[in-house]
């Protein structure tokens, strides 16, 4: 052991918040066992490094991490990996990396201190067994952020798009019961947290014990206590009349989707078995925005799938301006082992520097669309939250309840609290703002049960 006598561990999460969010059970489950967790690889008795498997290129940085590793850990310590990756890899991972001793994917956390005590004695494993009723049920996250609480209300994905490893990693959808949801978001909230982020694959498609993602929703915003509630990621063919009238009729629930369009092909969407059409995506827009007035739309695009014609491609970028997204992630298409993806024929490969240009195009489209959209904004007023220090010193980073970036003068005291701002300036994605008028502290606290709240 290191530092004291308790053994500490390091957890390095790359990919999703859900990946996120599996780091804090992970870290609750160790500390149960008396584990310490620490900030630097060097020092730990027990380095995690918890994966991501969506492309090649995160599987890439993740092996020549685990190299690097290699050099910085002490002569002792033991060396896992979690996550996506390491459920897709399984002992083929302890093939190749002869200093790592245990490989767990997302349903396997609970058994990790037994696990590390066994690789201690020597026994390399792998426990990638999927598990349809684990939830983690009674072990209580160690949560890295204060200001806001992911919780986790869904696990794996029975969607299937062709393109995607998910399903593979994390196993069928399930959803985790209604009344445990509800009891960690109380949690939360009695410890100062007022946002709460519902994470799931196809978040709006849960289902559990009778109640729907709109119930969900409504009880979520009715803690007391909470006054954001944000979600991710949506499936647009689950966006129910109920959800709707849920986010528009709970105060709490922000102003932003993040709703995944992937493609602006129909064709496209079709091959990608996206289950939905051009026309239908334009629609759920269309319906989320008509309900929820100054809603901001976020988005995921992939470029590239196999077969993506000139023609398609242009669908996408016309998608993106005749709905005027305020954001976008873009990706390349990366053929993922096993996925029907990969089973097109080779001709419907797209060339790299056809690929590169593609996504050239749709940055600079999505960036010419959320700038013009952003400059409209400023001068305006808006709550923000303000969630860690920025970068820069002297300023706090705060975000509006349509998750735009605001960056304020201030400290570290200011963490957690809300302000009403005016949009000063912005880089076309994020702003600069001025305080003119403190909320003070968040919500109503009630009864904080530890007295350790973590809101700083
Ligand atoms: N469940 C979410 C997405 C999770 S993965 C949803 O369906 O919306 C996050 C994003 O990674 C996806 O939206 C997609 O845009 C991208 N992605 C997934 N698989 C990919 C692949 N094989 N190549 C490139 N991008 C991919
Ligand atoms: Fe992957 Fe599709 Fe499931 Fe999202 S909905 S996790 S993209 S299979
Ligand atoms: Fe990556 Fe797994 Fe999330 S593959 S994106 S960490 S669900």
């Amino acid at each position: 052991m290191t530092t004291s006598d308790r053994p500490t561990v390091y957890v390095e999460t790359y990919g999703c918040q859900m990946n996120a969010s599996d780091a804090e059970l992970m870290l609750g489950r160790l500390a149960e066992c008396g584990y310490v967790a620490v900030g630097r690889p060097e020092r730990a008795d027990v380095i995690l490094v918890n994966t991501c498997a969506i492309r090649d290129r995160a599987e890439q940085r993740v092996l020549g991490r685990l190299g690097e590793l290699k050099r910085h850990m002490g002569r002792d310590a033991i060396l896992g990996v979690t996550g996506c990756m390491g459920q897709r890899l399984g002992p083929a991972l302890l093939a190749r990396a002869a200093h790592v001793s245990l490989v767990v994917g997302p349903d396997g956390y609970r058994s990790l201190p037994e696990l590390i005590d066994r690789a201690r004695s020597g026994a390399r494993a792998t426990a990638t067994t999927f598990d349809p009723d684990e939830h983690y049920r009674g072990i209580v996250p160690r949560r890295a952020d204060g200001v806001r609480a992911w919780i986790t209300v869904q696990r794996g994905c029975d969607y299937h798009c062709t393109y995607c490893i998910v399903p593979t990693t994390r196993g069928t959808e399930r959803s985790r019961p209604f009344a445990d949801v509800i009891a960690e978001a109380r949690a939360v909230a009695e410890q100062g947290t007022t946002e709460i982020i519902l994470l799931g694959q196809t978040v709006n498609s849960y289902a559990a014990d009778g109640y729907d993602f709109a119930d969900l929703l409504r009880a979520v915003g009715a803690v007391p206590g909470i006054r954001r509630v944000r979600f991710t990621s949506p499936h647009p063919n689950d966006f129910s009349e109920r959800v709707i009238a849920a986010m528009a009729e709970t105060p709490a629930v922000c102003e932003h989707v993040h709703l995944p369009m992937q493609s602006g092909s129909t064709r496209t969407l079709r091959r990608m078995r996206r289950r939905y059409t051009r026309d239908g995506y334009l629609a759920c827009a269309d319906r989320l925005r008509r309900a929820i007035p100054g809603l901001a739309l976020t988005t995921d695009i992939i470029v590239g799938f196999p077969g993506e014609t000139d023609e398609d491609f242009a669908e996408t970028l016309d998608a993106v301006e005749q709905i005027g997204f305020d954001d976008a992630y873009t990706f390349k298409f990366s053929p993922r082992d096993g996925t029907p993806a990969t089973r097109f024929p080779a001709s419907d490969t797209i060339p790299e520097p056809v690929v590169s240009d593609r996504l050239e195009r749709l940055i600079a489209t999505v960036r010419r669309g959320s700038r013009e959209r952003h400059l409209r904004l400023l001068g305006s007023r808006h709550e923000v939250l303000v969630e860690r220090r920025a970068r820069r010193g002297g300023a706090v980073m705060a975000r509006t309840r349509d998750f735009k970036t605001v960056l304020l003068d201030g400290d570290a005291s200011m963490l957690g609290r809300y302000h009403t701002v005016a949009l000063t300036g912005t880089t076309g994605s994020t702003f600069t703002g001025v305080i003119v008028a403190p909320h003070g502290l968040a919500g109503t606290r009630t009864l904080p049960l530890a007295p350790a709240a973590a809101a700083g």
